[in-house]
């Protein structure tokens, strides 16, 4: 009988920018208030790429990180898949950048738009891969310039985002964060709750798209807000039904750095105590699909994972997209 392939994260890499964009730099740029960002979202700073770092650049960083963290070598990746809504170009993928840069001659490489929750859609095409036994080493990279699609005038955004990359490595053997279950969904009918309307082929660019300010991110916050609570809980009850795990053997929650209050609602859902819910959004705000690589990443430099704990990875975003993953270290 053939030994059945579980597939597990072995290695996390990130990368931030070195700019800071503080709430109180926003306080000049347009009508909002510290106290009010901190209140409503939870977020005190975020990093902003410099104007020679893109998407495919930071990708490319945090992917060396996690690579160097197994000694692998390029020739011997399989695969990268890069989740993104801030791509370099609209063609080519960022991922063929990424590839060209790590010099991963034999890998595929392609590129994944699930907004917020692009991390988890793409690490379940890289769990299936490596279980399937077509590939043994899936890198999955996270990265968004969001800054270059965010209207600095606009207060309803502006500052709620910010950059940055995390990457992992999914290999069919070795020690790690052996991936048990992903659960998935998505609700087109919502679509327009998170949109960057103009430069597709629907709306394409010109001098009224730019004039008009469509080529920015336009987010219904507080519609958003209310999907975003009942759709993640579902997707993790799902993961737990799954798994047969009971609640309370939650070890740590990592959800999407989207909104403080949002992260509370799910947790105390699941009696997850709030020192047990890993936050990263006070510092680097949501970096959409990346905030879940990165805070992997901080999670282990912060508190090593001891071997049995059992996390609980949750995203929502644009789409409207959700999912849910739950990782056992091994
Ligand atoms: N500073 C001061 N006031 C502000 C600001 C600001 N930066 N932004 C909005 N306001 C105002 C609004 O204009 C509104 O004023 P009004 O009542 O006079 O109309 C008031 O504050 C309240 O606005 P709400 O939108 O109701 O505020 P809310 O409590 O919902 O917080 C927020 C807004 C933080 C955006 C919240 O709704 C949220 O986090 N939503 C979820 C976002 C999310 O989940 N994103 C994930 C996906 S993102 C992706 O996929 C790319």
């Amino acid at each position: 009988m053939t030994k059945k392939i579980t597939a597990r994260i072995t290695a996390v890499g990130a990368y931030l920018p070195e700019k800071v964009l503080k709430n109180t730099d926003l306080e000049k740029m347009v009508d909002t208030s510290d106290s009010w960002i901190v209140q409503r979202t939870g977020i005190h700073e975020r990093r902003i790429a410099d104007k020679d770092e893109f998407t495919s650049t930071m990708g490319v960083k945090a992917a060396q990180q996690a690579r160097e963290c197994i000694s692998l070598e390029p020739a011997k990746i399989d695969a990268i898949i890069c989740a993104t809504m801030t791509p370099d170009y609209l063609s080519p993928s960022t991922a063929s950048l990424i590839q060209a840069s790590l010099r991963a001659v034999n890998a595929c490489a392609l590129d994944i738009q699930a907004a917020c929750t692009g991390f988890l859609y793409a690490l379940s095409l890289a769990k299936g891969w490596v279980e399937s036994g077509m590939y043994t080493n899936v890198f999955v990279v996270a990265s968004e310039k969001n800054s270059a699609f965010i209207d600095y005038e606009d207060r309803n955004t502006c500052v709620l985002f910010g950059d940055g990359a995390g990457a992992v490595v999914v290999q069919s053997e070795g020690p790690g964060l052996e991936i048990r279950h992903i659960a998935l969904g998505a609700e087109g009918n919502l679509a327009n709750l998170i949109q960057i309307p103009a430069g597709g082929c629907r709306n394409t660019s010109s001098a009224e798209t730019v004039r008009d300010k469509q080529h920015f991110i336009k987010v219904q916050g507080r519609e958003v807000f209310k999907h975003a609570v009942r759709r993640m809980e579902a997707a993790i009850k799902d993961c737990l039904e799954k798994t047969a795990l009971p609640e309370h053997h939650i070890n740590w929650l990592v959800p999407h750095q989207a909104n403080l209050r949002i992260m509370e609602a799910v947790a105390k859902d699941f009696n997850i105590p709030s020192e047990r819910v890993f936050k990263t959004i006070d510092r680097f705000g949501n970096t959409s699909s990346s905030t879940i690589p990165i805070a992997l990443f901080e999670l282990e430099k912060q508190h090593p994972i001891q071997k049995n704990e059992n996390l609980v990875l949750v995203a929502f975003g644009g789409g409207l997209t959700w999912g849910a993953s739950l990782l056992t270290k091994i």
